[in-house]
């Protein structure tokens, strides 16, 4: 059998190829050089400001992005330096490329840089910010964090669906293993339809298998509500005239059609769990937890309709491609690192003996494994720049001055190749992450910040568990097919 493994997916999220609408740039340029005249307000005294590469009047450093941001903004801080400031149209925005200065990003004043900037699509998809990803900072966003840490994201709520994760590996793996050994799998499909039902069970009770927008096409609808999410929308660069490039562009329009197609599946699922005469599972799924949550009068605020479907609405979109992406590139990596490939495949085998597969409990003695799942997120995190987040109050980063209102990019995807770091960096090499001393895993939600003390970082911590749990299991459990003798097991790989 030969798995083709199609990596060719572009995995930066939070910036998507489709973002930028060059086509009208014309019209951006003619409209913003009216906001440009009548709305610009005039600069503070900056005393030290960050290096900031030149600008163009009006779009400022918009040009200079590119299709791969992220590539892109590597190559400017090489330059640069690892703290840039940049001119995104209308908006001040900082980007920071080395673990030092991230740290001080995410740690050292997380309090000054913790809330997210405005931006149209997310407005929209998450009921006009009810949702925990993006949302600004607010008393409102810190009690229902607080509640998600608490009710949601807690390792006992993690260790609770193992069940589900058993469930739908042991069903592809059934599945790839009836497929004739001449045949080639498509592993990407297979692994965001596993990533998809994982979460859809955890999140809404059941799987769907794909099936659950009108449309039919259900990777397709993923992948436009992750454009939408991560697009450059005319109004957040160009306030008061930037709608207008959007409605031009179809971008509006996109944005709309899609938060139907979501509403509606969400819509759907609420219904489906206020039916009395629906047959409850013995495991209480998240929407359960939410809807009981909103019959308590006593809580801090009143949890609606709209806040549940937000909350879902995170879950759902930000747990399935972010977690494929990883397993896919896992295996990817293997597959063209024969070495290590082999040498986590003997730590499975001396781990289980004769025994068909791993369970869960088991997966804490794999460390070989553990450092693969690390050593993928440090060369393709799936959150290329983490979420955008924009600072409150002033603050130095990196010795220079951020003042409030300014987009943060925290550039993961560059620190975890940064030359200064890591000897070799573009090669894999899971032992370099046998000594802990930077952050390894910048795109799965901020690894080394799990020792702080707010409930951002508390939060982080379970998704890391989930998604190393998932990610773990799901290797070995594919890797699992090898060693039962499928000889093409790593036959093709596209990158
Ligand atoms: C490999 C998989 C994943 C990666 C790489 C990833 C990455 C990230 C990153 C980088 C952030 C932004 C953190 C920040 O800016 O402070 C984030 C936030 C978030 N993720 Fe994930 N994630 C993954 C899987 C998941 C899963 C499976 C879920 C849900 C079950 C999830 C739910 C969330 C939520 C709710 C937030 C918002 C929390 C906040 O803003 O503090 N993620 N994730």
């Amino acid at each position: 059998m030969v798995l083709h493994i199609n990596a060719s997916k572009q995995q930066w999220i939070f910036f998507s190829p489709n973002s930028l609408p060059w086509l009208p740039a014309l019209i951006i340029l003619l409209l913003s050089s009216i906001s440009f005249l009548f709305f610009t307000k005039k600069s503070k005294n900056p005393t030290n400001l960050p290096p900031t590469p030149p600008t163009l009047p009006i779009i400022g450093n918009l040009h200079q992005l590119g299709k791969l941001p992220h590539h892109s903004l590597t190559q400017l801080s090489k330059k640069r330096g690892p703290v840039m400031l940049l001119r995104l149209g209308q908006v001040p925005c900082l980007v920071v490329s080395s673990p030092e200065t991230a740290k001080q990003v995410l740690k050292t004043h997380d309090l000054e840089c913790c809330s997210r900037p405005f931006s149209h699509g997310p407005k929209r998809l998450s009921y006009n910010l009810l949702d925990l990803a993006f949302g600004p900072y607010s008393d409102y966003r810190r009690e229902m964090r607080k509640l998600c840490v608490i009710e949601l994201f807690t390792v006992r709520r993690v260790h609770s669906f193992r069940h589900v994760r058993e469930e739908e590996l042991g069903k592809m793996i059934r599945h790839i293993t009836q497929i004739s050994p001449n045949n080639r799998v498509n592993l990407s499909e297979l692994v965001f339809s596993l990533t998809n039902s994982i979460i859809c069970k955890v999140a809404f009770g059941k799987s769907y298998e794909g099936k659950q927008f009108e449309s039919g096409k259900f990777q397709e609808s993923i992948d436009e509500a992750m454009a939408m999410l991560s697009s450059f929308w005319g109004p957040d660069f160009f306030p008061y005239v930037g709608w207008f490039v959007d409605v031009f562009t179809g971008l509006h329009w996109r944005l709309e059609k899609c938060f139907r197609e979501f509403d509606v599946f969400f819509e759907r699922v609420i219904e489906e769990h206020l039916d009395p005469n629906r047959t409850k599972s013995e495991h209480e799924d998240i929407t359960d937890i939410l809807l009981g949550l909103s019959k308590n009068e006593t809580a801090s605020f009143h949890l609606t309709k709209n806040h549940i479907k937000a909350i879902l609405m995170n879950i759902f979109i930000g747990g399935i491609d972010t977690s494929s992406l990883t397993i896919v590139w896992a295996m990817t990596e293997l597959a063209k690192n024969p070495r290590v490939m082999k040498k986590v495949q003997a730590e499975i085998r001396s781990c289980i003996g004769r025994k068909p597969k791993v369970d869960e409990t088991q997966l804490d003695k794999l460390n070989y494994l553990k450092m693969v799942v690390k050593e993928t997120f440090r060369l393709h995190p799936p959150a290329t720049f983490l979420i955008p987040r924009e600072s409150m109050q002033h603050c130095k980063i990196g010795g220079y001055d951020v003042y409030p209102k300014t987009r943060i990019l925290v550039n993961a995807w560059a620190i975890g190749r940064d030359p200064e770091i890591w000897n070799n960096p573009e090669e894999f090499y899971p032992e370099s992450c046998e000594s802990d001393g930077v952050s390894r895993s910048s795109g799965g939600g901020g690894n080394d910040s799990g020792d702080g003390n707010d409930s951002r970082m508390e939060l982080r911590r379970p998704t890391v568990v989930v998604v190393a749990v998932v990610a773990a299991a799901s290797v070995v459990d594919i890797l699992g097919l090898g060693l039962k003798g499928h000889p093409k097991f790593c036959g093709m790989v596209e990158l």
